[in-house]
């Protein structure tokens, strides 16, 4: 029998020292996947960053590592600046992006020496230039726009969804107005373009494409601006999903953003781009108990100790992903199963119709490939505990999340007759 191991230590260990559901974070995988990115992001025409989208898997711990490997970050609302800030993640290194962030947030973000603003349409920067007067503190604007250019996966759209929640088309009369506002404010600079044109994009043409309408854009200015590309890079989930390896690809990006300066005669400042799911997807695993085995005419199921709650994307997206029984990897796959939850819904599903070994109540399951939007997706529907999350390391464990307990269920319920 062989066993599962991960960042040197049997998961059986982790299963008994945390408990299931657990998510199991390698951390020499991330490391690793961060230095790939680093040392394939790199130009002698312009500077480079990589900002980590924080939304894929936001820690505390989690936040020390980005911070540690010398990235930025990108937050989308108070809760992910509150949570860098708790982690002392630098704030000239912050990103701020979202559609519609409040007004409180806006305040609390400059009141907390944010600087780095990706706005979303017109009025956002109308209230930025006010606040950033009010505050006199000198704010970058980086502008998101929709360049019309939706990936999925193997393949691209081009002027698709000119009608996106996302970002403003460069030709419009609001795109030019919230250009002008920057141009004319004291306190705002235009930093630069941001696009993101889809997550789990495997299709290197569509980046290019992204590139090309990007770069058009900057003719029109006298200065160098910069250009944030977003995230979005695939990860494997399962065989069917074949991403290049992240240092081949974000080498493309950069010497596609040459060769597109070059033919233009135009130059950038920066080049930044914000991974999530490519820093953190693979290196997490989720390992569940199984519990009760059932045959119906036409399914066996294993069912395991979680589900939806840990991992919504399943039935969300429909996302596919792979197991094994973590203690009989070896053995042969003979059982056409269905890993199903322990939530009171029907598309409460881990994995449908996947091959594993004979299983017993009790055996331990691992999901691969759970470590973006897992964690950060989860909820207490049903009353579910969130599971902990551990990082291991070179044989070493330390648990970063602890698992929540009942009376974690019952916090912020009040009785009704309390002020609040
Ligand atoms: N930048 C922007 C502006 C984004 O909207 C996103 C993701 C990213 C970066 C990071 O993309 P990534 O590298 O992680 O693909 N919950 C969905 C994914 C939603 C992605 C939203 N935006 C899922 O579980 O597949």
């Amino acid at each position: 029998m062989t066993e599962l191991m991960i960042g040197e230590i049997p998961v059986s260990q982790l299963a008994k020292k945390y408990q299931t559901p657990l998510y199991v974070y390698d951390e020499k995988k991330m490391e690793e996947t961060i230095k790939a990115f680093k040392r394939g992001f790199t130009s002698v025409h312009f500077q480079t960053k990589i900002l980590y989208a924080s939304k894929a898997f936001q820690t505390i711990e989690m936040l020390r590592l980005i911070d540690s490997q010398g990235l930025g970050l990108d937050v989308v609302s108070g809760g992910e600046i509150y949570t860098a800030l708790q982690a002392k993640f630098p704030v000239e290194n912050i990103y701020f992006h979202g559609n519609n962030k409040t007004v409180d947030e806006l305040r609390y973000a400059i009141e907390n020496g944010l600087s780095h603003f990706v706005a979303d349409n017109v009025m956002e920067v109308e209230v930025l230039e006010r606040l950033s007067r009010e505050y006199e503190q000198k704010l970058s604007i980086m502008l998101r726009l929709n360049v019309g250019i939706e990936a999925h996966t193997h393949e691209y759209i081009v002027t698709a969804h000119i009608d996106s929640k996302f970002g403003m088309l460069y030709e419009s009369e609001a795109c030019q107005q919230a250009i002008r506002c920057i141009q004319e404010s004291d306190y705002l600079s235009l930093e630069g373009f941001h696009a993101h044109i889809g997550s789990q994009i495997f299709d290197m043409t569509a980046w290019f494409a992204e590139i090309d309408q990007l770069v058009s854009y900057l003719q029109d200015f006298d200065q160098p601006l910069s250009l944030n590309l977003g995230g979005g890079f695939g990860i494997r989930y399962t065989t069917e999903d074949t991403p290049l390896p992240i240092e081949e690809a974000v080498e493309k990006l950069v010497s596609h953003t040459e060769e597109a300066l070059a033919k233009k005669k135009l130059s950038i400042k920066q080049l930044l781009i914000e991974p999530g799911r490519s820093i953190v997807g693979e290196a997490g695993t989720t390992l569940y108990t199984i519990g009760y085995i059932k045959e119906t005419p036409h399914q066996n199921y294993y069912f395991v100790d979680g589900g939806m709650t840990d991992n919504i994307r399943p039935a969300l997206y429909q996302a596919n992903y792979t197991c094994d029984l973590a203690k009989k990897l070896g053995e042969e796959k003979t059982v056409k199963v269905t890993i199903a939850g322990k939530m009171c819904e029907s598309g409460d599903v881990v994995i449908k119709n996947t091959f594993l070994p004979p299983a017993q109540t009790g055996d331990l399951l691992a999901v691969y490939a759970t470590g973006a939007y897992g964690y950060s997706m989860s909820s207490n529907y049903n009353r579910a505990l969130r599971p902990a999350v551990v990082f291991v390391k070179e044989g070493a464990s330390r648990l970063v999340v602890r698992r929540q307990e009942y009376a974690d269920l019952l916090r912020g319920e009040i009785n009704g007759t309390s002020q609040i």
